[in-house]
């Protein structure tokens, strides 16, 4: 079975996968991971503007690398969107996204085009979001938590601009699937949203 999860930034989309993919005992592949290593590689060589280089990280990343302690900053999200708005990146992580889906007994995404272009065929799809408030906040507090010196107003500002930069690309925009459930996390707590998530995805699959 696989399992496609999409939304915005902090919508809750990454602890509902993780979740899901605990209680179904499935692989979760994380694909913002992706754009973010190939973020990190490019400002690493100073060339996050060359569409060429970035081309080139997304094309040789390897999935083994990807740390997360390392690639959940501000910058990398930033950096990860700015990447993830070029076709030629996206069709270079295409394949590995796909392969990941195939596996045996299936798999867990998340993203942002996961329902949409990465496995439409999909029979269980969320679509997770939240008020940009709720999300801002949330996101503030996992950066604090890490250690990073920054704002409430400067993360909402940053999630807004992601929200329009990742919905407003020509490739594979952020986007509700037609067949992908609406599920709204903004009054929600961890364990009323991963109830209603299981809920959604037991239907499905029955
Ligand atoms: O989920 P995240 O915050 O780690 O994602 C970082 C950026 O990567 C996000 O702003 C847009 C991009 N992304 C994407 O375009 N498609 C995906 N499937 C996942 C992430």
């Amino acid at each position: 079975m696989v399992i496609a999860i999409d939304g915005p930034a902090a919508s809750g989309k990454g602890t509902l996968a993780r979740r899901l993919a605990a209680h179904y005992g499935l692989p979760h592949l994380d694909t913002g991971l992706l754009y973010r290593a190939v973020a990190a590689r490019c400002i690493a060589l100073g060339r996050l503007a060359d569409e060429a280089a970035s081309e080139q990280a997304a094309k040789t990343l390897d999935v083994a690398d990807l740390d997360p302690e390392t690639l959940r900053t501000a910058e990398l999200g930033e950096g990860a969107s700015v990447v993830a708005a070029r076709p030629g990146v996206r069709a270079a992580l295409l394949d590995l996204q796909r392969r990941f889906a195939g596996q045996p007994g299936g798999a867990v995404l998340d993203g942002r085009d996961i329902g949409t272009v990465i496995c439409p065929e999909a029979p269980a799809k969320l679509f997770v979001t939240a008020r940009p408030d709720v999300r801002a906040e949330r996101r503030f507090r996992e950066l604090l938590g890490r250690g990073e010196d920054i704002s409430y107003d400067a993360v909402l500002a940053d999630i807004l601009k992601r929200d329009e930069r990742d919905s407003g690309r020509s490739s594979a925009p952020l986007l509700k699937a037609d067949d992908a459930v609406l599920l709204d996390t903004s009054d929600l707590g961890i364990e009323a949203a991963f109830a209603a998530a299981l809920a959604m995805v037991e239907a499905r699959r029955g």
